[in-house]
C-alpha cells in the first residue's frame, strides 16, 4: 500500500528516491511521484502506473539533494496524475507526501475553498500542503504542527519547503515512518526495505512524534515541540534478504525458504526437559497464562485463516475455548473485551490497519493483547504486551507463504506452552514437541514433490471454479488454499467445511468443477472419503490432499500425499501443497504472481 521515501544529503536525491520507490513496489500501488528541491526550486513529477514510467518521465538533469517520493494506492479519488503525490501548495513552495487517511478532509477542503484556495486534486492529502503554506508560523516545524492541529486521522508525512531547503519535516500518527542515518545523508522510508541497502542505523518514529531531518542528522520531537531524544537502533535483517537471488518470483523464493525459516521460528523455543515451549517474549508468567479462560485470535486475510488453525490447536492442546475472528470485522462491532480472555493478534507486516485498530481497542478497554508478528519493530509489535516473533525474514510477495507457515508453528508452540501449564501430559507434550522438530524436513519433502503438484495445478488453471473442502482442523487450510488460488490465479474458488457440502454447494458439482479435498489420515478419514465419493458420483473432478496411509479405495482422483505429522499439526503441512497449486496455476496462466491485481501486501488503510 502507499509508500514514502525521502532523502536529504550530499548526493542528488532522485536516484535514492527511485530506487526506494522500486523497493516499495511490492506493497501495491497504482501511481507514483516525487519532488526534488534544487537551486531553481522544486521539480515535481508524477505518473500513473509503474515506477519505471515515473523514472522515464524525469528530466535528464535533476541535481537537487533534497527530495520526497511516494507510491499511492488510491483511496480518495481515482488513480490519476492529479491525485498522485507529492501534493503542493498553490505557490508550489510546500510539497507533501502522505500515507494514511485524513478523516476531516471534506470539511477542510470546503473551508480552504471558501478561503479562495483552488484545490488541484480529489485527495485528502492536498489539504495538508495548503494548511502548512497558510500557517503564519516562523519555522517549518511550527507550520507543520499548526496544520496537524487542524487535521484528524492517520498519517505518516514528509513535508518539504522551498523556504527551508536544509530540512524535511516528518510526522507520524498511525502509519509507519522510519529514519535511516547515513554518512552525510539522512534517508526516510515508510518501510525498512527501502533503507537497508544504505544504512543499518534507524529510528522508528512513534505515534504522535515528529522529526526534522537534515543532511547532518535528525531531531525528534513531540506535538508540544519538546525533544524526544530518540537514538538510532540497528536493523537486524541483511539487505540480501530483500533480493530475488536468481528466482523468477518472490513467492517462489519464499516458499523454498520455508524449511529454513520454520527451523528459525522453532530454534531455542522447545524445552525438552519439561516437554513444552519456551516463549519468554509473551511477557506473561505461568500464573497469568493459567488465569485466562478464553483465547481470541484476530488477523486479516491469510493471517485470519492461520488464526483459525491456531484456535483449533489451542483448544486441542490446552483445552481452553478459543476462536479466531477477522480483525476487520471485530473492530466495527463494539466487541466485548473480557479480562479473562487472552487476545492474540496475528500479522506478517505488523502494520495492517484493521489489526492494529483491534489492538488499540482491546488495550483501551483494558484487555491483554499479545502478537504473533513477523516484522520486528512494526506498529503492532510495539503496541502489544508481548508476543512471538516469526523470524521468517522479509516477505515480499503479496501472497503470504513462509510467514503464514511460521504463524501456524508459532500457534502450535503457544498451544503446547499453554497446554503444559494446564492438563497436557508430559507424554502428549513430548509427542507434539518431537513432531514440531520434524516439521522443517517434512516441509522440504512437500516441496520436493513440486513437479507432481505442478502437473495437477495445470488442471486448476483451466477451471472456472473450484471448491476447497476440509473438515474441522483442515477447514482453515481449505479456506487458505481457496484464497491463494483466487489471489494469484484469479480462478474463482470457495472453501467449505466438508460436512457442509451436502447442505448446498453439492448442487454446483458437475464435470467442470474441481474440488480440492483434504483427506488426512485421522479419525474422520472415512467421512472425508465418503464426501469425495459424493463429488465423484456427480461427475466432479477431485484433487485429494492426503497422507500415504489413507486408502482412497481406487477412486478416480488426482492424489497429492504429504508427510504425516501428529493430527494436531497436520494442517501446517497440508497448507504447503495449496501454495504450490496456486503458484503453478498462476504461472500456467502467465499472471504477475508477486503483484496480483487490486491487492496490496500490507493494507494500511481501512
Ligand atoms: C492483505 C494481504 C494478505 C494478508 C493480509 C494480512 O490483505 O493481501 O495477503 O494476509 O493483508 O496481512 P498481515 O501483514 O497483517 O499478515
Amino acid at each position: 500500500m502507499c509508500g514514502i521515501v525521502a532523502y536529504i544529503g550530499d548526493q542528488p536525491a532522485a536516484p535514492f528516491l527511485i530506487e526506494g520507490l522500486k523497493t516499495l513496489e511490492y506493497r501495491g500501488y497504482d501511481s507514483a511521484g516525487l519532488a526534488v528541491l534544487g537551486a531553481k526550486g522544486t521539480t515535481a513529477v508524477r505518473s500513473v502506473g509503474r515506477i519505471r514510467d515515473l523514472e522515464a518521465a524525469l528530466p535528464k538533469r535533476l541535481a537537487g539533494k533534497v527530495g520526497i517520493g511516494h507510491t499511492r494506492w488510491a483511496t480518495h479519488g481515482p488513480a490519476t496524475e492529479a491525485n498522485a503525490h507529492p501534493h503542493r501548495s498553490e505557490d508550489g513552495r510546500i510539497s507533501v507526501v502522505h500515507n494514511g487517511i485524513i478523516d476531516n478532509s471534506g470539511m477542510l477542503r470546503d473551508r480552504l475553498t471558501d478561503a479562495g484556495v483552488t484545490l488541484a486534486s480529489d485527495t485528502d492529502t492536498e489539504v495538508i500542503a495548503h494548511l502548512v503554506a497558510r500557517s503564519t508560523a516562523d519555522t517549518l516545524e511550527a507550520a507543520v504542527l499548526d496544520a496537524l492541529g487542524q487535521i484528524s486521522g492517520t498519517y505518516a508525512l514528509a513535508v518539504m519547503d522551498e523556504a527551508h531547503p536544509d530540512r524535511i519535516v516528518l510526522a507520524r500518527n498511525g502509519s509507519p515512518l522510519i529514519i535511516g542515518v547515513g554518512e552525510k545523508e539522512t534517508l526516510v522510508a515508510s518501510d525498512a526495505a527501502a533503507l537497508v541497502r544504505h544504512t543499518s542505523q534507524v529510528i522508528h518514529l512513534d505515534d504522535g512524534e515528529l522529526a526534522t531531518v537534515t543532511a547532518g542528522g535528525f531531531h525528534t520531537f513531540d506535538r508540544n515541540a519538546e525533544a524526544t531524544g530518540r537514538q538510532p537502533v540497528e536493523i537486524e535483517v541483511a539487505a540480501a534478504e530483500w533480493e530475488l537471488t536468481g528466482h523468477q518470483h518472490y513467492m517462489y523464493k519464499e516458499m523454498l525458504e520455508q524449511p529454513d525459516k520454520a527451523a528459525a521460528v522453532i530454534r531455542g523455543r522447545l524445552d525438552e526437559r519439561f516437554a513444552t515451549a519456551r516463549l519468554n517474549g509473551l511477557n506473561l508468567s505461568p500464573k497469568e497464562l493459567r488465569a485466562f479462560r478464553r483465547v481470541k485470535i484476530l488477523g486479516c486475510g491469510s493471517a485470519y485463516y492461520v488464526g483459525q488453525i491456531g484456535a483449533q490447536l489451542i483448544e486441542d492442546l490446552a483445552r481452553i475455548p478459543a476462536d479466531a475472528e477477522a480483525a476487520s470485522e471485530f473492530r466495527y462491532r463494539n466487541p466485548i473485551i473480557e479480562p479473562e480472555t487472552l487476545y492474540v493478534v496475528v500479522s506478517q507486516s505488523g502494520e495492517t490497519a484493521d489489526t492494529a485498530f483491534a489492538v488499540s481497542e482491546i488495550k483501551r478497554k483494558g484487555g491483554t493483547v499479545v502478537a504473533v508478528v513477523n516484522a520486528v519493530g512494526s506498529t503492532i509489535a510495539r503496541e502489544v504486551h508481548g508476543g512471538i516473533y516469526l523470524h521468517a525474514g522479509p516477505e515480499i510477495a503479496v501472497a503470504s507463504t513462509k510467514a503464514l507457515t511460521n504463524m501456524a508453528i508459532a500457534f502450535a508452540m503457544l498451544a503446547l506452552h499453554m497446554g503444559r501449564l494446564r492438563d497436557l501430559s508430559v507424554a502428549d507434550g513430548e509427542r507434539i514437541l518431537h513432531a514440531l522438530k520434524r516439521i522443517p524436513e517434512q516441509i522440504q519433502q512437500v516441496l520436493d514433490n513440486e513437479p507432481a503438484i505442478a502437473e495437477v495445478a495445470k488442471a486448476l488453471a483451466q477451471a472456472q471454479n473450484a471448491f476447497y473442502i476440509g473438515r474441522v482442523r483442515q477447514y482453515p487450510v481449505a479456506r487458505e488454499g481457496a484464497q491463494k488460488l483466487k489471489e494469484i490465479s484469479y480462478v474463482h474458488a470457495e472453501a467449505y467445511p466438508t460436512s457442509e457440502l451436502k447442505h448446498g454447494p453439492l448442487a454446483l458439482i458437475d464435470e467442470s468443477m474441481i474440488t480440492v479435498a483434504i483427506v488426512p489420515d485421522d479419525d474422520l478419514t472415512e467421512r472425508n472419503v465418503g464426501a469425495v465419493q459424493q463429488v465423484l458420483a456427480r461427475g466432479g473432478q477431485v484433487v485429494a490432499l492426503s497422507h500415504e496411509s489413507v486408502d482412497l479405495q481406487g477412486l478416480d482422483v488426482e492424489r497429492i500425499d504429504v508427510p504425516k505429522s501428529e493430527p494436531e499439526l497436520d494442517p501446517i503441512l497440508m497448507v504447503i501443497p495449496t501454495q504450490l497449486l496456486a503458484y503453478h496455476a498462476a504461472l500456467t496462466l502467465g499472471y504477475d504472481i508477486d503483484k496480483p491485481r487490486n491487492l496490496a501486501k500490507s493494507v494500511t488503510v481501512e
